[in-house]
């Protein structure tokens, strides 16, 4: 499991291994976009301000994947991140 800080809402929620970023975000914040919930659409790209991202998307380029996130699939390489959400 790890620790999404979501930067702008001052909350956290955790992630576990048997659920996602987005789901995570979204019980707290249920307006958050999404579509696809597969790594292609990017209706869920989101801002990230601190920590490594474990990228699991086929869709962002090396340029983009630099500061953010497509938050269906790709998860923490450490035990936290922080979303500008
Ligand atoms: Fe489509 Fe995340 S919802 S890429």
């Amino acid at each position: 499991a790890f620790e999404v800080e979501l930067r702008r809402s001052g909350r956290t929620v955790t992630v576990g291994e048997d659920t996602t970023v987005l789901a995570a975000v979204r019980a707290e914040l249920p307006s958050t976009p999404y579509s696809c919930e597969q790594g292609f659409c990017g209706t869920c790209q989101q801002r990230v301000l601190e920590g490594e991202i474990d990228h699991r998307d086929e869709l962002l380029t090396d340029g983009e994947r630099g500061d953010s996130m497509l938050i269906c699939v790709s998860r923490a390489r450490g035990g936290r991140i922080v979303l500008d959400l």
